[in-house]
């Protein structure tokens, strides 16, 4: 079956793009030769007078290429071919002699942009399903069919930079305003002003003016400026963890200093670089698992149908409450209602809601409308007979087994039978609030993350007796809700607080020895954390992380043991960020430096500062060794999970691949050698996981073996 149709308009080809089997078109080697062929007929038919290029799929344009095809590349000289061929059909396309216009509706991204960007106009619907964009760099990649060279002479350096260097969304009206679409109309009647536009070009060719600021994006001195600073930039954001921005700045760089055609040849060299690093595989496999996790049900099959839900309550409207409802709205477009024990807390809930939805206003990322619209969705009150017709119900009262286990009793005794409770608890096992149930099948744990409406992951739990069907719904549930969503076992800590316990703990031990605080910080976001441990536990609360603390070491003993007693500090009224006071000072919210009073209320002198290596190896370690724990007891169901867990769920470095990744990067055997010299030097708690001895034995890997 063809990828593409033609149908005359006039004198006007409209070559429409329907990629057969897949719901969204992808830019692959077939679909390049049979365009290009398709293109030279065109060229040689005289009734044709231009071409108008549109997508047949209801809301892409083109998502990219095909990245099943770009893996199976391998060698720097394969992904150098890839390239080439690439750009050569795309440099045959802008020297096509009749004029193609490009109708772009629903997303154009990577090879997608490209190919417009080597039409000769480009109109883009004004829906908000299009938006345009490079997102290689996500992909540990640079564009490589001519993005690094045509973007820039289109829209300027600065712009086209923006786009390359972030991989961020533009939206129709903001491509309009910089250049990168010449029109933007209404999807109805896109196809038509195409034809028209395509008919008009034939007469006479379109002329641009340039854009960009005439010193920054046109002089050679004001560019050097401009990407000296890009480079300081990426080197700040990146800590040099990802080459492919750097090297899609120097893409760029090159082109503009030696012109089209050799700054291609560049752009495929950098390309092909960039394609074989281990940044670059790690990111795609990132990509790969992300996208099998949204096509799981999250139990084995046969799975059941997800119930539908289309009414939420959410019982406790406080910081975790309001956050859940609100995404649920916004996400999921369900009516929430929330419950409290008072009418004062219900407002504070509600009022934390309206919060974020004016943030987005503000932001201009809603309107008017669409904001009173949301707020519409969500009400609250004190009475359990407005949750009567819930479909699921979301419990984030206090963390306490008692007061969890009666407001189950409560919901159990108004809802229908096959309503669906789910607990936000982070630390209490769902089996025992479930001891609790009339209906266990119907109980499981939905364990969001603060905060919720920006927290990627959700770890959902399949409590002992919860039915398959319980699992899916929350697992449908909390991705329609926009998160990535994990299944893991019922057990202290479930996945994340698991692998975050003995991190966090070894983080104690180094501060009895004296390390400094900032040190600690410092060595783990170089490594490539987005934030250090110190900064963790202030994020987190010290009230929150003094609890987990215990129950962990209640569950897993001596091996978990807290060094430092985080109690003494919360005595002190540190709690953290929340309330400005904890390992850090704050001043108007802003991180101020470390509270050099904290040494004395734990009784720790301040050494002079140990190596930085040293700290990354012994924190990075107990949380490694941990996360191989947790896959031999079966808390997560495979390496995947766990890579993908840690990624969203914690920010481990993604350039890494994950724990599990980072661990057959460097071998069971070295992982076990370097736990064991932890191990005679700190102590038993660095015992490697009877898996990695194993596989350090075997000569296995986590994956594929
Ligand atoms: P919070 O103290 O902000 O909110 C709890 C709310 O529950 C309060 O508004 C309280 O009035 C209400 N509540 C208490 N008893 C109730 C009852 N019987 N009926 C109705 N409402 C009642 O606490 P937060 O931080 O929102 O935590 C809630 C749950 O979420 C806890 O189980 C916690 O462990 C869990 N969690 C918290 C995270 C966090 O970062 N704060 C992260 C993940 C889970």
């Amino acid at each position: 079956m063809p990828a593409f149709t033609v149908e005359m308009d006039g004198a006007i080809a409209v070559v429409v793009f329907d990629l057969p089997g897949e719901s969204v078109n992808k830019f692959s080697r077939a679909v390049k030769d049979e365009i290009a062929a398709l293109i030279g007929q065109l060229r040689n038919d005289a009734t044709v007078r231009g071409v108008v290029l549109m997508s047949g799929k209801k809301d892409t344009f083109i998502a990219g290429a095909d990245i099943e095809e770009f893996v199976a590349a391998k060698t720097e000289a394969a992904f150098r071919t890839l390239s080439r061929e690439g750009q050569k059909f795309l440099d045959e396309l802008e020297a096509f002699p009749k004029p193609i216009v490009v109708a772009i509706h629903g997303a154009c991204l990577g090879g997608g942009l490209e190919l417009s960007l080597a039409c000769h106009y480009r109109i883009a619907s004004n829906h908000r399903k299009t938006v345009l964009a490079l997102p290689e760099v996500q992909l540990g990649l640079i564009p490589g069919a001519g993005g690094c060279n045509r973007l820039p002479r289109l829209i300027g350096l600065r712009a086209a930079l923006d786009m390359i260097l972030t991989g961020k969304n533009i939206r129709a009206d903001r491509a309009l305003r910089i250049g990168l679409v010449d029109e933007v109309v209404s999807p109805a009647i896109l196809r038509s002003v195409a034809v028209k536009t395509a008919a008009m070009l034939a007469e006479s060719p379109v002329t641009r003016k340039p854009r960009g600021h005439w010193f920054l994006d046109r002089t050679r001195p004001g560019r050097a400026l401009v990407f000296s600073q890009a480079r300081k930039q990426v080197l700040r954001q990146t800590r040099g963890n990802y080459p492919a921005p750097l090297a899609a700045i120097e893409a760029v760089r090159f082109s503009l200093r030696h012109g089209l055609s050799r700054g291609l040849e560049h752009e495929a060299e950098l390309f092909a670089k960039m394609a074989v690093t281990d940044v670059s595989r790690n990111l795609v496999n990132i990509f790969f698992a992300t996208t099998a996790l949204k096509k799981d049900p999250g139990v084995p099959p046969p799975a059941p149908e997800p119930l539908p839900v289309a009414r939420l309550a959410v019982l406790g409207a406080g910081f975790m409450g309001a956050g859940i409802a609100v995404t649920a709205a916004e996400q999921a477009g369900v009516t929430v209602r929330m419950k409290d024990a008072d009418l004062a807390r219900v407002g504070k809930g509600l009022k934390a809601v309206s919060d974020v939805i004016q943030e987005r206003l503000r932001k201009r990322s809603i309107d008017r409308r669409e904001a009173a619209r949301r707020i519409a969705m969500i009400s609250g009150g004190v009475d359990y007979d407005s949750i009567r017709n819930a479909d699921l119900v979301v419990e984030a009262v206090f963390e306490d087994l008692e007061i969890k286990r009666t407001v189950l009793r409560e919901t159990e005794a108004v809802v229908r039978p096959e309503c669906i409770f789910a607990s936000n608890t982070s630390t209490i096992p769902i089996a025992r609030i479930a001891e609790a149930a009339a209906r266990p099948e119907n109980v499981v744990g939905m364990h969001f993350f603060s905060p919720v409406h920006r927290m990627p992951l959700l770890e959902v739990i399949a409590a002992a007796r919860t039915a398959p069907r319980t699992v899916v719904t929350a697992v449908a549930f909390g991705r329609s809700m926009g998160k990535t969503v994990i299944v893991v076992r019922d057990c202290p800590g479930f996945f994340i607080n698991r692998i975050l316990a003995p991190y966090i703990n070894e983080t104690g031990h180094l501060v009895m020895e004296g390390t400094p605080l900032e040190d600690l910080d410092r060595a783990m976001t170089a490594w490539g954390f987005p934030v250090g441990p110190v900064t963790l536990l202030d994020e987190v609360g010290l009230d929150v992380a003094a609890k987990a603390g215990k129950v962990m070491l209640e569950a897993f003993g001596e091996r978990l043991r807290p060094a430092i007693r985080i109690d003494a500090l919360v005595s002190d009224g540190r709690l953290g960020r929340k309330n400005g006071r904890g390992f850090y000072r704050y001043e108007k919210g802003r991180k101020a430096g470390i509270d050099a009073a904290v040494y004395g209320l734990l009784g720790v002198a301040k050494a002079s500062g140990s190596g930085s290596e040293a700290v990354a190896e012994r924190l990075s370690l107990a949380m490694l060794n941990e996360a191989a724990r947790a896959l031999e007891e079966g808390v997560i169901r495979s390496p995947r999970d766990g890579d993908i867990g840690a990624i969203y769920g914690i920010g481990f470095p993604p350039f890494k691949g994950g724990p599990f990744r980072l661990m057959d990067a460097l071998g069971a055997e070295a992982v076990v050698a370097a736990l064991e010299r932890l191990a005679s030097r700190h102590g038993p708690r660095f015992a490697p996981a009877q898996v990695l001895v194993d596989h350090a034995r075997n000569g296995r890997h986590f994956y594929g073996d």
